[in-house]
């Protein structure tokens, strides 16, 4: 029995708060015409001081399953793109399983900086096709404002924060995820790269760690204007599908003159690619499922359509997927249903505590694990 895996749900999520170019001239030596004329980038999302990493996460990851008119508890993998987890372990993606009550999924994190959402979406349809779980929830997120040297102009300009789900279902229908292909450079890992453990702290507190984001742009311009061609052309031939057939491009949104070049290099119209880094600016694994949302809300996409998502980032990475996009649009979600999913929302927090008030009482009543489970005695003690 072929199983075929579709992308069923889709969310989105950004902070509140606007940073404009004009606001950065005013922390760096820059200004708004150059950076519009080199990025395309206007303005771009930046985190409040409660929104973080796995905050926005569970908030796109809310949407995803709204759309997808699915419960949580029928989730059985999620997976959270990202580079800026909140901490090394536990997983961001175990902190978005607890909140929104997914108790049957399995949870990791995966890092291949902005190519990660591409990963992890490629993972899930493969795990869905050989049959492992029926249903996944796969996030890009991002606090990048968090790990940004606000001093480099060379950086700073680039990033904005946000995230994105997406909500991967089996079926025996043909259609979804047609192909997917990922790649690895890592003798350019010094094109790219963000040092130190975690961030559940701001970076650089004590002064010790290198926190920020270090970047040679030009030679990272020129890997991702040739990789994203050739990688749009391989999962497109991969999927039996000539460039012509291809409908829609969401590329990462990294800067529009890279879009601009792949669209050159493909010999395609930029009409076709889907373009947002004006907005938003370079929200790493976010950007591609925060690109589809709005294309999908803009009535961009159409069902079979055939799409290419696709990615690069640090490592160096890249990778892409040809879709064949079969979701009319989002169900209508009654008032009622709304008003359930809340419920299950509080009642997932409600589980949580109660499970963390269990933990303590067994702990009172029976000791700690270290000594149930025979740890050798301390120095002086008697075994
Ligand atoms: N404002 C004004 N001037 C600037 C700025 C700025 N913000 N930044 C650099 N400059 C100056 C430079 O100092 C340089 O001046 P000089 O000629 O006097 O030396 C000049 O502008 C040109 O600098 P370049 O670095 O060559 O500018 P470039 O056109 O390459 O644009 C940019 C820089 C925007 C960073 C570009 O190289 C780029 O987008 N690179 C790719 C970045 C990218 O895609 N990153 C992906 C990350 S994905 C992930 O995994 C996190």
């Amino acid at each position: 029995m072929t199983q075929y895996a579709h992308i069923t749900g889709w969310g989105m999520a950004v902070p509140e708060r606007v940073m404009t170019n004009e606001e950065i001239s005013r922390l760096v030596d820059t200004n708004d015409e150059w950076i519009q004329s080199r990025t395309g980038i206007r303005e771009r999302r930046v985190a409040g001081s409660k929104d973080t990493t796995t905050s926005l996460a569970i908030q796109a990851a809310q949407r995803a399953l709204e759309v997808a008119d699915i419960a949580p508890e029928d989730i059985e993998l999620i997976i959270v793109a990202t580079c800026t987890p909140e901490y090394h372990f536990p997983a961001t993606a175990c902190l978005v399983q607890d909140a929104i009550g997914a108790t049957k999924a399995g949870a990791f994190d995966l890092s291949a900086a902005c190519t990660g959402f591409i990963y992890a979406v490629g993972m899930a349809s493969q795990s869905i096709k050989a049959g492992a779980v029926k249903s996944a929830l796969v996030i890009g997120a991002e606090t990048m404002s968090r790990v940004v040297d606000w001093k480099d102009r060379g950086t700073s300009i680039l990033f904005g924060d946000g995230a994105g789900a997406f909500v991967l279902q089996g079926s025996e229908t043909a259609g979804g995820v047609l192909s997917f292909m990922m790649r690895s450079d890592g003798s350019g890992g010094d094109l790219l790269s963000l040092a130190g453990p975690g961030f559940a702290h701001p970076p650089g507190i004590d002064g010790l760690l290198d926190h920020k984001i270090q970047m040679k742009g030009r030679e990272v311009f020129r890997f991702a204007s040739r990789v994203m061609v050739s990688a749009t052309k391989e999962v497109a031939a991969a999927a039996g599908l000539r460039m012509d057939q291809i409908n829609v491009i969401i590329p990462h949104q990294a800067n529009r003159r890279i879009i601009e070049s792949a669209a050159r290099g493909l010999d395609l119209p930029e009409e076709r690619f889907v373009v947002n880094v004006d907005r938003y600016g370079n929200t790493s694994t976010a950007s591609i499922p925060i690109a589809l949302c709005e294309a999908v809300e803009a009535g961009r996409v159409r069902p079979n359509d055939h799409l290419v998502l696709v990615g690069f980032g640090g490592g160096l990475t890249w990778g892409a997927l040809a879709v064949q996009w079969d979701v009319t649009r989002p169900p209508e979600v009654s008032r009622w249903h709304q008003v359930e999913r809340q419920a299950r929302y509080g009642l997932a927090r409600v589980r949580s505590f109660g499970r963390r008030v269990l933990r303590r009482v067994e702990g009172a009543l029976f000791g700690s694990q270290a000594s149930e489970a025979g740890e050798p005695p301390k120095r002086g003690e008697k075994k």
